[in-house]
């Protein structure tokens, strides 16, 4: 089926404010809930953020008061959207629950994204920083562990592998070297666009989030891991949103953005097993054509351009939450020992990168590190792995005391 979200109408914009008995969603059930649709609501989360606090940046560049009321009034609705849709979450969940997630969505979403990018060089930009969400997601897991009791299985079951990834303590880059090259908006096909765009809503979100949770711990190592993995995610954020042309006009920026929100609630909803929260995407995907509308004819009108220069003639293939642990596995194998130089990447540790490891590490070992060393000391030599495909893929990742694996 063909889906054409320039060519679609949907709910007239004076008819998108909802009262406080439609924004008063009932959470999904943790219990029964069906992982990737915690992952959807998430990365949707993550978009709805981008959404509002880009309209907020255009809000302060705009020096139209016309347009600045019409932005002020679609980004309301982005606000109520957001709220309905993180609000989907459901409250008993701790944090540190909710962060083993957001880490299963920057895995999962971030390599999907890797193995459709057409484009080689942002494909290694994703297959790069997924292996370091994918170390994130074991030290939480550990973490998780260790302070709550709990296995990080109830909360993956079994569809993400949660092992060793590119090791946390390397992900502290000079942060000139966290500065990519950005794809030239001109020659590069819409579905880059639309990639860049969502991975960095995902991490500008898990950034946000790590910013504002870690300090409500009261454990040190709690505490401290946040910090750690909340300054890799602020490398996150530059690394992906670098990767986008920054010669776009204000009125391109913003077309791009509605219609990726189009793409993303279109992709979910074709997937979305809880019919209850596939009612909602429904409900958003039909607000969110009127924006794409309302932008695509800014865009004519203040650009002189046709949208369809810009945007793809229909949907590319929906955007799939599903496991991908054969690619993953190959990534570890041949990707770990990575790191950036400029803009590109390379095997060896360089000087700036010593200097920057020096100075951040001063000579302790990080929380990512001890996070593994306490969870050893507590729980007899092992460390919480899933690993549900075999023994990990690099030999000097596997597990070497204690009974083994505990999927
Ligand atoms: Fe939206
Ligand atoms: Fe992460
Ligand atoms: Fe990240
Ligand atoms: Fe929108």
């Amino acid at each position: 089926m063909t889906f054409n979200p320039l060519a679609e109408r949907g709910i007239p914009l004076e008819r998108q404010l909802r009262n406080w008995r439609e924004l008063n969603v009932d959470p999904i059930d943790p219990d029964t809930a069906d992982p990737y649709t915690r992952c959807r609501i998430i990365a949707l989360n993550g978009i709805e953020v981008e959404a509002v606090f880009f309209g907020h940046h255009f809000n302060r560049v705009c020096p139209d008061q016309e347009i600045r009321r019409q932005l002020s009034y679609t980004r309301y609705v982005e606000a109520q959207q957001q709220r309905v849709v993180n609000w989907l979450l459901p409250g008993v969940s701790s944090a540190l629950e909710t962060t083993i997630a957001y880490e299963q969505v920057a895995v999962d979403l971030t390599a999907w994204v890797a193995r459709m990018e057409p484009d080689p060089y942002l494909q290694q930009a994703y297959e790069f920083g997924v292996l370091e969400d994918f170390d994130h997601l074991y030290r939480y897991a550990n973490l998780f562990e260790m302070i709550e009791r709990r296995k990080a299985e109830k909360i993956v079951d079994g569809l993400t592998e949660v092992m060793p990834g590119r090791p946390t303590r390397f992900h502290h880059r000079h942060p000139y070297d966290n500065v990519r090259d950005p794809y030239d908006k001109d020659s590069t096909a819409p579905l880059s666009k639309l990639h860049a765009l969502t991975i960095m809503a995902a991490e500008q979100q898990t950034m946000n989030f790590y910013m504002n949770v870690g300090p409500q711990y009261m454990e040190p190592i709690a505490r401290q891991l946040y910090q750690e993995i909340g300054l890799i995610e602020e490398e996150h954020v530059t690394h992906y949103e670098t990767l986008v042309d920054p010669g776009e006009t204000w009125w391109e920026r913003l077309l791009v953005h509605e219609y990726n929100e189009c793409y993303m609630y279109y992709s979910f909803l074709t997937q979305e097993s809880d019919p209850r929260v596939k009612a909602v995407w429904e409900l958003h995907l039909n607000m969110e054509l009127e924006h794409l509308h309302q932008a695509a004819e800014w865009f004519r009108r203040h650009d002189g351009r046709d949208p369809a220069e810009v945007c793809a003639p229909e949907l590319p293939q929906p955007v799939r939450f599903e496991p991908n642990k054969e690619y993953l596995r190959h990534l570890l194998a041949t990707q770990i020992d990575l790191t950036t130089l400029g803009a590109g990447y390379v095997r060896d540790a360089h000087e700036r990168f010593e200097k920057l490891q020096e100075q951040i590490h001063g000579g302790e070992e990080p929380p990512s590190e001890q996070v593994i060393e306490l969870h050893r000391e507590r729980f007899g030599d092992d460390d919480y792995r899933i690993e549900t495909e075999g023994p990990h893929p690099v030999e000097s990742l596997r597990q070497t005391t204690g009974a083994g694996r505990r999927s």
